[in-house]
């Protein structure tokens, strides 16, 4: 894959190779995100913050990783008050309209399919940070890089246990697709039925030869998982006769961690949590949530770099 110019929407359009290239420019720009190297290659540029959904982590860690880079940004300070709101302005004029005050923009849409439309609309690179329950590709990729640092820079062979809604959970979405580039990876998906990952991602795991199993106790993928994503209900976009099935109903502790995991065991959880990791759990040196806000920074002005074409300035 070519990032240059490349508007980034789902994690479909990434191969292993692509992935590697974005990790190793992830790993070069530390030194610029710890503040050791001033970095300007971004000066001229704007950096469009378009968020139609509510955002902490992806919005400001965005809006950083530009700035890290030198970079500006452009936002509005609450969408509930663009016109596409109060106006009935359609989706294609917003983002046609919006792509004219920036370089590149970062966009999060309640429906999915709507980064699309930015990016169909859009003269200039969009990035999607989440459509509805369809993918956050920018959320995997900080989760690939994460789990890879976590675990001594190595993917292939891992069980890894997701955990919660399922359905609903684009990042969970994203992150399947990314882990099927790497090999030999067993999948445990632990939800309740009705919120089971769509059967899509199953063939997909199939097709690319990878295994994976189904069940509703987390106690049955405790000893066997390298790594437990933990994610919240996404109540936001659920049906109200489902909620009651998923909320409260996961929850990882210290004490379950640390009498049934693995020793090594990795946990993580794009965030926000509700209940799903109890607060006692982030003392484990396996608790990389937290840690990985700064991997997503990282990658995020890697993408910057990548997409804006701006890798021979590194020299
Ligand atoms: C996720 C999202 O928005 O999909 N948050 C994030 O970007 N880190 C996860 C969530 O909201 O549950």
């Amino acid at each position: 894959m070519e990032f240059a110019g490349q508007h980034i929407i789902s994690a479909d359009q990434f191969d292993q190779l692509s992935l590697e290239r974005l990790f190793e420019w992830a790993r070069r720009m530390r030194g610029i995100a710890q503040r050791e190297v001033v970095c300007n290659v971004l000066e001229k540029y704007d950096l469009g913050s378009f968020f139609f959904e509510e955002s902490t982590r992806t919005r400001l860690s965005s809006e950083r990783a530009f700035r890290l880079l030198g970079g500006h940004v452009c936002t509005m300070t609450d969408m509930k008050f663009s016109s596409i709101i109060v106006k009935g302005e359609d989706m294609e004029d917003t983002f046609r309209v919006l792509s004219h005050f920036c370089d590149i923009m970062v966009v999060r849409c309640k429906e999915e399919g709507q980064a699309l439309i930015a990016a169909e609309n859009s003269k200039v690179p969009v990035i999607n940070g989440g459509d509805g329950k369809k993918e956050h590709p920018t959320q995997a990729l900080l989760d690939v890089f994460t789990i890879k640092e976590e675990n001594g820079d190595r993917i292939d062979g891992l069980t890894i246990a997701m955990v919660g809604d399922l359905e609903h959970s684009r990042t969970v979405h994203s992150l399947v697709k990314l882990l099927t580039l790497y090999c030999n990876i067993t999948f445990l998906f632990v939800a309740p039925a009705e919120l089971q990952i769509p059967a899509g991602y199953l063939a997909l795991i199939e097709e690319r030869g990878h295994r994976y199993e189904k069940m509703e106790d987390l106690r049955t993928a405790l000893p066997h998982a390298d790594v437990f994503y933990m994610v919240r209900p996404q109540n936001e976009r659920m049906a109200d006769e489902k909620k009651p099935v998923i909320n409260g109903r996961y929850q990882l502790t210290k004490q379950l961690v640390e009498d049934h995991c693995k020793p090594n065991v990795i946990i993580h959880h794009p965030l926000p949590r509700n209940d799903e990791i109890s607060k006692d759990v982030d003392s484990l040196k396996g608790a990389a949530y937290f840690k990985a806000i700064d991997n997503g920074i990282l990658i995020r002005m890697a993408l910057f770099i990548l997409v804006l074409g701006k890798e021979k300035k590194f020299v």
